[in-house]
């Protein structure tokens, strides 16, 4: 019979789905020693919760996160409330002996990072950090190809995350929904919410960051706090684009802006080696594009590999379909947690761990620091 893995769930919102559903999920699909249980949700507005329980199967509902954490029913907490929430919960939650799984951005910032990384250390409790786009499975392909030297010495890399809703001034900042808006909820605008997705991708892909020099832009300074009924100053940034060094030697840009109009979450990243390239983006998520100059001259061209192949050769896509049939976005999920199961069955935790998303979290200020100095900051180490 499976382990009970009794998961306590903080947060009804995007990310509350997302992960209720791969809960939900996981075990119809992966054969694992481990199988979640959905013990209990957790939000401030009972009604909502309960029924969020009910649509979802969680057993019961707690309106202060506290409570969950004092309860003996529960192995693992997981944490999907916005950023400002996060150090506060895990550390308690590290303290009363829960894993934990912590939505992305680790933390406000690197010192409160820090904090957290040391709580989950401390304690010794299983933690990992939603960084979902690792395992889409073009994604984790592209991964298994670099390590496989195929593209050898990288020059490039380039990543940019793209959207367009908050052209409009009259959207206002704060409370449910557009706490994005408000750097005491969120820490910071797109470096935060969406570059840190293209960090923690290229660190995975690329490794160690050395330097960056970033510029920063808030287009519209001003916007009606939805908490507090007044005009107040936006603390976000709105867009963000800065160059890196790599500690391999490759140069490399990141663009992101909630100012693109006609975009509404395209991420993609490209990768230039010395014998092959890839790109891939999120718009079109099962394919992977792959250019290989070992290719015989006349056929050298870029491949669109469709990344829906059994037999192992395309990762995770053996637990799904058949050959051909596309999986989604909610599916990166599906395998995070699947990962997670494994790695508590095997001894080996899968990432990226607290530890490993502080690093994400070093370059974010380092980016963050430089569009205000405008100089190079090099990268702290989140290494131990
Ligand atoms: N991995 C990803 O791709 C991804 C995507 C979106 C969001 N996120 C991250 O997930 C987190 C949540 O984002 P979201 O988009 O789901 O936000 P959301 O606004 O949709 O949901 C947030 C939820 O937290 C609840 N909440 C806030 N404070 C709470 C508290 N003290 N106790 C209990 N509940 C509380 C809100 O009521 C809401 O249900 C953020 O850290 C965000 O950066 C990650």
């Amino acid at each position: 019979m499976a382990k009970k893995l009794r998961i306590g769930l903080i947060g009804y919102g995007f990310m509350g789905r997302a992960h209720s559903n791969a809960y939900r999920k996981v075990s119809n699909f992966f054969d694992l020693e481990y199988q979640p249980v959905l013990k209990a949700i957790c939000a401030r507005n009972e009604a909502n919760a309960i029924a969020f329980a009910k649509k979802w199967g969680y057993e019961s509902v707690e309106t202060d996160w506290r409570r969950l954490l004092e309860r003996d029913d529960i192995d693992a907490i997981d944490i999907c409330t916005p950023n400002n929430s996060h150090a506060e919960i895990a550390i308690a939650a590290a303290k009363a002996g829960k894993m934990i799984l912590c939505e992305k951005p680790l933390s406000m910032d690197g010192p409160e990072g820090v904090d957290m990384v040391k709580a989950v250390e401390k304690a010794k409790v299983p933690n990992m950090v939603w960084y979902n786009y690792r395992r889409v499975p073009a994604v984790t392909m592209a991964k298994q190809l670099i390590e496989e030297g195929r593209l050898g010495q990288i020059f490039h890399y380039r990543a940019k995350f793209l959207q367009d809703w908050t052209i409009s001034p009259e959207l206002p900042q704060g409370g449910a929904g557009l706490w994005r808006l408000d750097a005491k909820a969120a820490g910071s605008g797109v470096t935060g919410d969406l570059l840190a997705h293209c960090i923690d991708t290229a660190i995975w892909l690329n490794g160690g960051f050395a330097s960056v020099t970033a510029m920063t832009e808030t287009f519209i300074k001003q916007r009606k706090h939805t908490l507090s009924g007044k005009v107040e100053k936006v603390g976000i940034d709105d867009a963000c684009a800065f160059l890196a060094r790599f500690k391999n030697g490759s140069l490399a840009t990141f663009e992101s802006t909630r100012y693109a109009r006609g975009h509404k979450a395209l991420y993609t990243f490209e990768i230039n080696g010395e014998h092959a390239s890839i790109a891939w983006d999120l718009h079109d998520l099962h394919r992977l594009q792959y250019f290989d100059h070992k290719d015989e001259g006349k056929l050298r061209g870029w491949r669109s590999i469709h990344v829906t192949d059994h037999g192992g050769e395309h990762p995770y896509m053996d637990k799904w379909w058949v050959p051909g049939l596309q999986i989604g976005y909610e599916h990166s999920f599906i395998h995070q947690v699947a990962d997670f199961l494994a790695g508590l069955a095997s001894g080996k935790p899968a990432g990226p761990t607290f530890r490993d998303a502080l690093e994400t979290q070093f370059v974010c200020d380092a980016v963050l620091k430089s569009a205000k100095t405008g100089a190079w900051e090099k990268i702290k180490s989140a290494a131990k």
